[in-house]
């Protein structure tokens, strides 16, 4: 009744039982310009995820070719779950947009991950999804240095801050992509990412594994070694230096170029002095671009706010960027990817 009262409008509670048309979920799938659910419980993301039917609600979800929008809201636990989690990976990989959950207050008292994002957040989102031109594109963004433990309070990491991460992932979400950002950074993000916080290149390999996307680009700096046996007790002076071992990590980059439908690969490549490894990374790794960046020249580089980077693209051909802010570079790559995707995505159209 308060819904009906505000909108002017009948509310589609149940398939059989609507005034305003005999096939209310097939017409309005195909009316609407976006549909949103929000509050998504886990039972209507299980049921979306499987493709279920049973109910007004993802009957119309299951009916629209339009975007799909999503506002998940529940207890920190259900989000949590793997099956919730897998859920929403399957969902992603059909280009749904994930919006948050929020942390913060929950219902009973409770607090933690699982808050609702805000309505003015989500009104944002519908309106960058609705114009943006990676509408419908599935992203996924590696960003931050991985740090691969010695002990439970060492470990061997690097000077990556994910800033040049977190500015691709965002730019994207402004574009209207549904975005996934597998992060070891504590830098925020665009509301509309799905974020995935890891640190070792073991995790980070495991999230990308399960994930069917679009476009990736691998901003990462990934630890290559890592520590053959870290101990599980902190280790002590008074042992004296420890001889450390190591041993390869997944490359997390090759895993996705060897996939049989890889996706549009976008690459980095972080040198010191001259840019000639990075042609030939280009080559070996598969990569559809490759973003290469001297690391010690001036304005480029690790934790600074603006960086100095070429491209180097698959058939060999070298563009040249002047100093510019890491932003700046963020949305002259989707420039860039766009027209290279152009046509290909998103498949559904
Ligand atoms: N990369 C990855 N997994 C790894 C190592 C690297 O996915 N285990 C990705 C990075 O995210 C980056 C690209 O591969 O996009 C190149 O990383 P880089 O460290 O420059 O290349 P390496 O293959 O490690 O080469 P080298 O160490 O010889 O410079």
């Amino acid at each position: 009744a308060t819904f009906a009262g505000l909108t002017g409008h009948a509310v589609l509670t149940s398939l059989t039982e609507y005034p305003e048309s005999v096939s209310p979920h097939t017409e309005l799938g195909q009316w609407a310009d976006a549909v949103v659910v929000a509050p998504a419980t886990a039972a209507t993301l299980a049921r979306m995820a499987a493709g279920l039917s049973e109910d007004a609600l993802s009957a119309l979800v299951l009916a629209t070719e339009s975007p799909l929008i999503v506002a998940p809201a529940m207890h920190a636990e259900m989000w949590n779950n793997p099956a919730t989690q897998r859920s929403i990976k399957s969902l992603i990989a059909d280009g749904t947009h994930i919006l948050g959950p929020a942390d913060g207050a929950l219902a009973g008292g409770d607090e933690g991950v699982g808050r609702m994002v805000e309505p003015d957040e989500i009104l944002a989102a519908v309106d960058e999804i609705l114009s943006g031109s990676l509408s419908g594109v599935a992203v996924l963004v590696t960003a931050g240095g991985t740090r691969e433990p010695i002990d439970p309070v060492r470990f061997l990491g690097n000077r990556s801050s994910g800033l040049m991460g977190h500015e691709i992932a965002d730019e994207a979400a402004r574009r209207g992509a549904s975005v996934v950002l597998i992060t070891t950074s504590g830098l925020s993000c665009h509301h509309a990412i799905k974020r995935i916080d890891v640190e070792t290149a073991q995790q980070m390999s495991a999230e990308v594994s399960t994930l069917l996307v679009d476009v990736a680009v691998m901003a990462a700096a990934v630890a290559d070694f890592r520590p053959k046996h870290p101990a599980s007790a902190k280790l002590s002076r008074a042992d004296g230096p420890p001889v450390l071992v190591l041993e390869p990590t997944p490359d997390v980059l090759a895993g996705l170029a060897a996939r049989e439908n890889p996706p549009f690969l976008v690459g980095f490549a972080a040198e010191t002095g001259s840019l000639e490894r990075a042609v030939e990374k280009a080559n070996s790794k598969g990569v559809d671009l490759m973003v290469a960046n001297d690391v010690t020249a001036e304005g480029a580089g690790f934790g600074t706010s603006t960086n100095v980077v070429t491209i180097i693209d698959k058939e060999g051909g070298i563009d040249q960027w002047p100093l510019m802010t890491k932003r700046e570079v963020a949305e002259r790559l989707w420039d860039m990817v766009e027209h290279h995707i152009s046509g290909r995505y998103p498949r559904s159209l």
